[in-house]
């Protein structure tokens, strides 16, 4: 028989709504002041949204004698939203522990990439792998993410560099968003890296007039459904020119504009992103005081991602300029063969040491505010009555502890549910 509702998670230590006020994103203020409900539960029901959250003694008595599918006893643990991760490129064969001694050894990552390494060397294996090959590299990655607490991933195609390959991967992307329970906002990548052989422009024209209309009518016909667009615009990729033509095209098929920038070197991607409309521009650890301005005005998400600039051994992204400055900061993994981590709390834990954000800013970077640049935080990235029943069980008293324990998400993870469900 069927119960009234799907889940009850009742008695928690900690309950952390993140906003209560149907907020779309949050910005500095905002993210200092989380909504927290002490002891309290959440009711999930059986369309997997949130039916209500609240005080614990007040969800008992609203709800007594209605049935739950599973009710869970959360005395001693924390609830907080599922993790949301603003930037990942999942998909590809061929990984790359070799370019990681040679980077510590001293070599850039443009040293490595001009060497025909890099992404070229992604993109040669990725081109020659079977669709099912990557599919199963795919659901592996995504479910090494969902352990680690992530619910909602964007997922980036980007090692093909040419229709076939690039449409692979897309595919390859659909696929498994609908075979498994977790979240994927797909992104198409083409202008990664200007293919061996071609020049800048060649490349722009083939993403332009041959792969863009391609994608299209894959859209159209419903074979593949696409989020977002993306650039890798830096010195020696693509010039802000190639970028600002092919962000317009995306921009035109009603893709959300979400791209790479001002990574490492100042190009003005910010201010580019800001005219254009753009929903996130990720890296930015060389933006301008102008960047920063242009994009909090124009509401352009910066996603930052520590891993990245970890491992290169870059100058840490701005973030508290940012934070400062109006902007809405969001978090990523970076996931990729290059910056080798599955785990939104490592990451978030990297962004407090390092870019000196709080545990709230980072937590709030980290839901709400990444589903914003997926253009979904009226689904996604906090517990609010209606939105998507995503949530994680943590077995510590204060929910600080997932950041605080670095690399202890493992055991601190109890549940990770989705749409209601425990997966
Ligand atoms: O975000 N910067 C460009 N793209 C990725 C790296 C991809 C790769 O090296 O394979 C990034 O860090
Ligand atoms: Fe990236």
């Amino acid at each position: 028989m069927a119960h009234d509702f799907r889940l009850l998670v009742k008695n928690a230590s900690q309950v952390v709504l993140i906003c209560s006020s149907g907020e779309k994103f949050l910005t500095k203020e905002g993210m200092e002041k989380l909504v927290i409900i002490e002891n309290g539960s959440v009711v999930i029901g059986r369309d997997g949204l949130i039916a209500a959250v609240g005080p614990a003694d007040a969800i008992e008595l609203q709800f007594r004698g209605a049935s739950f599918d599973k009710v869970l006893d959360a005395a001693g643990m924390c609830i907080i939203p599922g993790l949301v991760d603003a930037h990942t490129h999942p998909v590809w064969d061929g990984d790359r522990v070799h370019e990681f001694s040679m980077k510590l050894a001293g070599a850039t990552y443009m040293d490595v990439h001009r060497a025909g390494g890099g992404i070229h060397f992604t993109v040669e294996h990725t081109r020659r792998a079977s669709a099912e090959r990557l599919t199963s590299g795919l659901m592996g990655r995504l479910r090494r993410m969902l352990r680690a607490g992530t619910t909602l991933a964007e997922c980036k195609s980007g090692y093909g560099l040419d229709a076939r390959a690039e449409l692979k991967m897309l595919r390859v992307i659909e696929d498994v968003r609908r075979a498994l329970p977790m979240g994927v906002s797909a992104t198409y990548c083409g202008a990664h890296a200007v293919p061996r052989g071609k020049s800048m422009a060649e490349a722009t024209r083939d993403v332009v007039d041959v792969q863009l209309p391609l994608l299209q009518k894959k859209m159209s016909s419903g074979e593949i459904h696409v989020d977002n667009i993306d650039v890798f615009c830096e010195e020696g990729v693509f010039d802000l020119d190639s970028t600002r033509t092919i962000l317009q095209a995306g921009k035109r098929m009603g893709l959300n504009i979400n791209f790479h920038g001002d990574e490492l070197h100042p190009m003005n991607a910010a201010q580019l992103g800001a005219e254009l409309g753009a929903l996130a521009i990720s890296h930015l650890e060389e933006v301008t005081d102008e960047g920063i301005a242009a994009m909090a005005t124009a509401r352009t998400a910066a996603v930052l991602l520590p891993t990245t600039a970890y491992i290169l051994r870059l100058k840490s992204p701005r973030a508290r300029d940012m934070l400062e400055g109006g902007v809405i900061v969001a978090l990523g993994s970076d996931f990729n063969p290059n910056a080798y981590c599955c785990s939104m709390p490592i990451v978030m834990h990297m962004a407090c040491v390092n870019m000196k954000m709080t545990l709230n800013e980072a937590l709030a970077a980290a839901t709400i505010n990444a589903a914003y640049t997926l253009g979904l935080s009226h689904t996604h990235g906090s517990l609010e009555p209606g939105k998507q029943g995503d949530l994680l069980i943590i077995s510590a008293p204060r929910w600080e502890h997932l950041i605080y324990q670095l690399g202890g998400h493992g055991e601190l993870i109890q549940y990770v549910i989705i749409k209601g469900s425990v997966v």
